[in-house]
């Protein structure tokens, strides 16, 4: 009886692990389709008023949405399949909220389900930076506009200076509710312990920011990438002279830059996942030239023949030589060469200068 039970046991852990992993999948699946179906609330029985009703009981708002874009939008720039304009764009017709002075009857993005908050900005956000809006990392996992933005313009709320009062170069008056990259790093600790690392792109001198690279409102290039061909072309945007094709390339520069850079920060030099040699060796295997021959008796008993990698004696000081010295010194084009170099067999190929 009992060991039946337990050759059940694997089984039981299947229909757990399908049950868990089909869960899951269908709550992954309910968020996009939650996402991409959300509508913005209807308040049954409301007519649209006009913004100047709104003055009487909210003063202030009034006059700080004055001087914001939304507030000196004039009614045909707004999209002609808008019924309102002004205030009730976003907080919907208003009638019967005045008539019962109750916040019931009206629409707070605030308190509203994070994927019909969005809804309501997406009535007329639908192209340029925010046309991948809907299937992007942010859309579904409930990190809905008002989260970033602080769209009404009080002056508490809108921060895009930095400390010193400078504008973050690249980004407008955006509302952002913080100015970047703070505004990231309230959800992203990880990325901001990297940009803290001895080598990084110099996001934290302000010298560049996140959207840079990023585009927060969705991309067709995962995660969020500021490109809509391959990663790689992120990079050579800004790093034109790596731009190929190279007579001489080196394969995995061209696959994804990724391959050996972190983009946010690394402890290695030059933004490297690991140091050389080890970068290099997760691939090749060491090999000696004429300057760095083995010269153990064991080897030296078989003479080294120039091109050819000889076996690796451990502790031999050549070894010890190979693991001091950067692969790069010597094949200093690692990123691809037009160079024929004429000292080396193998020339260019072996992307030495
Ligand atoms: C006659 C007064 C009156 C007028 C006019 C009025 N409101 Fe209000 N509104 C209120 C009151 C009262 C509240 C609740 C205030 C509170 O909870 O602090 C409120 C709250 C709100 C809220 C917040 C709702 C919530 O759930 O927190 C919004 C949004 C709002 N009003 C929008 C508008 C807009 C837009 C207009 C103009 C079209 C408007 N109001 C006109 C009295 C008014
Ligand atoms: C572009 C969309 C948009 C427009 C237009 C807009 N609001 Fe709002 N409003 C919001 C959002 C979003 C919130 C939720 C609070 C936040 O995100 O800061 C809000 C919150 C409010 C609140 C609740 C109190 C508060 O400050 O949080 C009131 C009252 C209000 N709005 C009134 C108005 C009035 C009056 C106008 C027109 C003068 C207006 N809104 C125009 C988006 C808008
Ligand atoms: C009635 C249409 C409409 C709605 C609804 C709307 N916007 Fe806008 N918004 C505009 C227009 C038009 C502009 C100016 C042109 C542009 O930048 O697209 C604008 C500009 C902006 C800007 C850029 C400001 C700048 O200085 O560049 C931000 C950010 C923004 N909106 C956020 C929001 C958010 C967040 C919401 C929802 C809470 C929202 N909008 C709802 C029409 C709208
Ligand atoms: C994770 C934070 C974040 C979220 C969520 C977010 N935004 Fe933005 N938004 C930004 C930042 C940062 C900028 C400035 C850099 C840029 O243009 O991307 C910006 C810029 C904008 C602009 C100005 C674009 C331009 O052409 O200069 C608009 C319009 C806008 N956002 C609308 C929206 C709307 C609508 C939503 C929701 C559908 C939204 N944002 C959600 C962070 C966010
Ligand atoms: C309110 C919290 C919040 C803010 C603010 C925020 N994010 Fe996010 N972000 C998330 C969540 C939640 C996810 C999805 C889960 C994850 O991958 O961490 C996400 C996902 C991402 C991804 C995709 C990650 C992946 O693995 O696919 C990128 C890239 C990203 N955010 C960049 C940014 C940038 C740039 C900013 C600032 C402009 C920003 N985020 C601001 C919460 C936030
Ligand atoms: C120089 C361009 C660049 C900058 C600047 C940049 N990122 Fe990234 N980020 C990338 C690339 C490329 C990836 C994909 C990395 C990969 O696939 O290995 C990525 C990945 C991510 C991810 C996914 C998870 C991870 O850690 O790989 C998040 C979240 C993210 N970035 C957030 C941010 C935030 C927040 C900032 C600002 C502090 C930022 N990034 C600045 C290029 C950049
Ligand atoms: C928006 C422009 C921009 C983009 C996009 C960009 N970089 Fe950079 N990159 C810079 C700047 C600016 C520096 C700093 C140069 C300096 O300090 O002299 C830098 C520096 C570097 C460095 C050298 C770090 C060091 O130690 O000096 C590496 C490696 C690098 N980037 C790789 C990448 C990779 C890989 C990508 C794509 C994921 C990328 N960059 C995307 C602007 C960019
Ligand atoms: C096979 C690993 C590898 C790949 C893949 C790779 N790099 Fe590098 N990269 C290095 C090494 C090693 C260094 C440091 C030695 C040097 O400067 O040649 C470096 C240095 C850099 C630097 C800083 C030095 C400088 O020129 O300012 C930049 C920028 C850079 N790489 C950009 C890129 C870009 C862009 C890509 C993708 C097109 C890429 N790298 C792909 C290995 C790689
Ligand atoms: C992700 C794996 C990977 C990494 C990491 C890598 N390489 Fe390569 N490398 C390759 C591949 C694949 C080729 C093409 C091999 C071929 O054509 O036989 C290559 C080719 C080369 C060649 C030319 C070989 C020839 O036969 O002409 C040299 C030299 C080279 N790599 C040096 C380096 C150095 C130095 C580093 C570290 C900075 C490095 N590689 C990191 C994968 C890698
Ligand atoms: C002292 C200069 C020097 C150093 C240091 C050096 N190489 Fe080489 N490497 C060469 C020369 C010259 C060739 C071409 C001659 C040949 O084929 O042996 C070569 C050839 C290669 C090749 C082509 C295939 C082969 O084995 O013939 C690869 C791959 C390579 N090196 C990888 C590396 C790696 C990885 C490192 C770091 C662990 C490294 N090299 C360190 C000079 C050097």
């Amino acid at each position: 009886m009992k060991g039946c039970r337990w050759r059940k046991l694997p089984f039981l852990w299947m229909v757990l692990f399908l049950v868990v992993s089909l869960g899951a999948c269908t709550s992954m699946k309910e968020a996009k389709k939650q996402a991409e179906n959300a509508k913005v609330p209807v308040i049954e029985g409301a007519k649209y008023v006009g913004s100047e009703a709104c003055a009487d009981c909210h003063e202030d708002v009034v006059k700080d949405f004055g001087r914001t874009i939304h507030g000196r939008i004039a009614g045909f720039e707004v999209k002609p399949s808008m019924e309102a304009e002004g205030c009730e764009a976003c907080h919907g017709p208003a009638s019967k909220h005045i008539e019962e002075e109750d916040p019931a009857y009206i629409l707070n993005p605030a308190k509203l389900e994070p994927a019909q908050a969005s809804a309501i900005c997406s009535r007329c956000h639908t192209d340029g930076e925010t046309m991948d809006w809907r299937g992007s990392e942010h859309a579904l996992n409930d990190v809905s506009c008002v989260k970033c933005h602080a769209v009404h313009g009080d002056k508490d709320k809108v921060a895009y200076r930095d400390k010193l009062g400078y504008r973050h170069k690249n980004v407008k008056d955006a509302f952002l509710r913080e100015p970047e990259p703070e505004l990231c790093f309230t959800c992203h600790k990880d990325v901001m312990a990297k940009t803290n690392y001895p080598n990084h792109h110099p996001v934290k001198e302000g010298k560049m920011v996140c959207s840079e690279c990023h585009n927060p409102h969705g991309s067709m290039v995962q995660p969020l990438l500021r490109t809509d061909e391959r990663k790689n072309e992120l990079c050579l945007h800004c790093h034109a002279r790596y731009q190929g094709p190279f007579t001489f390339e080196h394969t995995p520069v061209v696959e994804d830059c990724t391959i050996c850079h972190n983009p946010h920060g690394t402890v290695a030099d030059n933004l490297l996942k690991q140091n050389e040699p080890f970068l290099c060796l997760q691939c090749h295997g060491i090999h000696f030239h004429a300057g760095l021959r083995p010269d153990t008796e064991e080897v030296l008993s078989k003479p080294h023949e120039a091109g050819k990698p000889t076996t690796v004696v451990p502790h031999d000081s050549s070894m010890q030589m190979v693991m001091m010295t950067r692969c790069t010194q010597c094949h200093s084009a690692i990123h691809g060469s037009d160079l024929p170099s004429l000292s080396v067999p193998g020339g260019g190929s072996r992307l030495t200068k």
